[in-house]
């Protein structure tokens, strides 16, 4: 592209994440939205309307396609924002264009996980590399405020003195996914560990790996050792909950995903020493709302972050008969009493910063840092969590995951059946 060019932009799908990047644009300087097409056309105008409405793109065209969608000739560039079982369909759809020479894109974003197994992971990143195109996978956390300044603080004034971080805990909770795919295991392609996990191990790495340096040549896997459970979602009353909640979601009490992980990840670092990422992750945290922390330790220095220990609060009396919303914090849970407000979620949750580096990396043609390898190698670790769940032992490396599907996903894990 020449220089002083803007960047187009096409969603495809335009769901609840969707709605996000749309905000998060508002601090994207050098990109517009273009284009919106999802499954079904009301959704796809809705955002195309919130898009208008935030000023963050014009007469953006709704398309009934993805292939209408990469052919037109505003779109340089696409992020994928679908739901996780359609990840491999919805890239063939964009890179045959591609490759048959009907569509010109610069790069493609593609939303977390990057396929439910590493098979499909896999595929989607040969589909992408055979197409020619640069591409960025979208873990939001990295590019996070708060994360990326203390990285870079504690590596500058503490790693360059003491040596390097040892420990990063990172934990991601919150009372349960929006809609029925993201509890049937098939379609999302487990459950807990592979919704969110996926944001906290590689968060995890990118604290534990020294600024600039590509976190999957610094740290090298060893082992993990991962124990996943059904806390509460399983329980006859909260099964019945969801029923009612999503009259298409699969029994709980038969076949649940889980909503409890947690894993041990060691690694070799740069320096030849041992390092660990603790990762937990729950659908069962019933807080003020989403909460994402973060620790980092080393051998003199220390952070911690928490997305609840906001800025501000507000306080709502007893009186007050409030009607839900998720207007404090996402995944809300109460309209009354002490609250935390996270005053942007998008910049503060990353959104923001990923969609501001991914646009000016393409459009500067360059491949951006956190790649669809990042997202691969993710996907290597989540499954061998849950092969180290499944059965109840550490999983060691090297590991050959190339025909594993988790016993959740086939509908075939639950923890109450004797
Ligand atoms: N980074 C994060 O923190 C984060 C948060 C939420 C979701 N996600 C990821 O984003 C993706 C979407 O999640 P969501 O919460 O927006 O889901 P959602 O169910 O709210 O929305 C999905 C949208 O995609 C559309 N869609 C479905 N199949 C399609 C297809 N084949 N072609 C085009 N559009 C299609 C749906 O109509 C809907 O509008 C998932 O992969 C999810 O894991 C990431």
């Amino acid at each position: 592209m020449e220089t002083g060019q803007r960047l187009g932009v096409g969603v495809i799908g335009a769901g609840f994440i969707g709605s996000f990047h749309a905000r998060a644009w508002q601090g994207v300087r050098d990109a517009d939205i273009v284009a919106v097409t999802s499954r079904t056309r009301t959704s796809a105008e809705a955002l195309a309307r919130e898009v208008q409405e935030l000023g963050v793109g014009a007469d953006v065209t709704v398309h009934d396609d993805i292939a209408a969608l990469v052919r037109d000739p505003r779109v340089d560039a696409v992020w994928v924002l679908t739901p996780n079982f359609t990840r491999v369909e919805v890239v063939q759809a964009i890179t045959r264009e591609v490759t048959s020479g009907r569509a010109r894109l610069i790069g493609i974003a593609v939303e977390k996980p990057l396929g439910r197994t590493v098979a499909e992971a896999r595929e989607v990143l040969g589909l992408v590399e055979g197409a020619g195109l640069l591409h960025g996978y979208l873990e939001n956390q990295l590019f996070s405020p708060s994360i990326t300044r203390a990285h870079g603080l504690v590596w500058e004034r503490g790693a360059k003195a003491a040596g390097t971080p040892y420990l990063a805990r990172a934990a991601e909770e919150h009372s349960g996914p929006h809609n029925t795919w993201f509890w049937n295991g098939a379609d999302e392609g487990g459950g807990v560990l592979n919704d969110m996990m996926c944001h906290s191990v590689e968060a995890g790495r990118f604290l534990l790996t020294p600024p600039g340096a590509d976190t999957g040549t610094w740290l090298t896997p060893v082992s993990v050792t991962a124990s996943i459970n059904s806390l509460k979602w399983g329980r006859t009353r909260y099964a019945a909950e969801l029923a009612r909640t999503y009259p298409d979601v699969v029994d709980y009490t038969k076949s649940p995903s889980e909503d409890y992980a947690h894993a041990v990840f060691e690694f070799l670092n740069g320096d030849g020493e041992p390092v660990v990422v603790e990762a937990t992750t729950s659908w069962s945290y019933v807080g003020a709302g989403l909460r994402l922390s973060f620790e980092l330790l080393g051998p003199e220095y220390s952070m911690d972050s928490s997305t609840l220990s906001t800025e501000s609060r507000v306080f709502l009396s007893r009186d007050l008969q409030q009607g839900r919303g998720e207007d404090l914090v996402e995944k809300q849970n109460a309209e009354q009493g002490l609250m935390p407000i996270v005053s942007d979620e998008a910049m503060s949750y990353g959104y923001t910063g990923e969609d501001r580096a991914f646009t000016a990396d393409f459009l500067a043609g360059r491949q951006p840092r956190e790649s669809l390898a990042n997202g691969l190698q993710v996907v290597e670790l989540l499954m061998a969590a849950y092969r180290s769940a499944e059965m109840g032992q550490t999983v060691t490396w090297p590991v050959d995951l190339a025909g594993f599907t988790p016993a959740v996903a086939k509908g075939e894990w639950n923890p109450r059946r004797k």
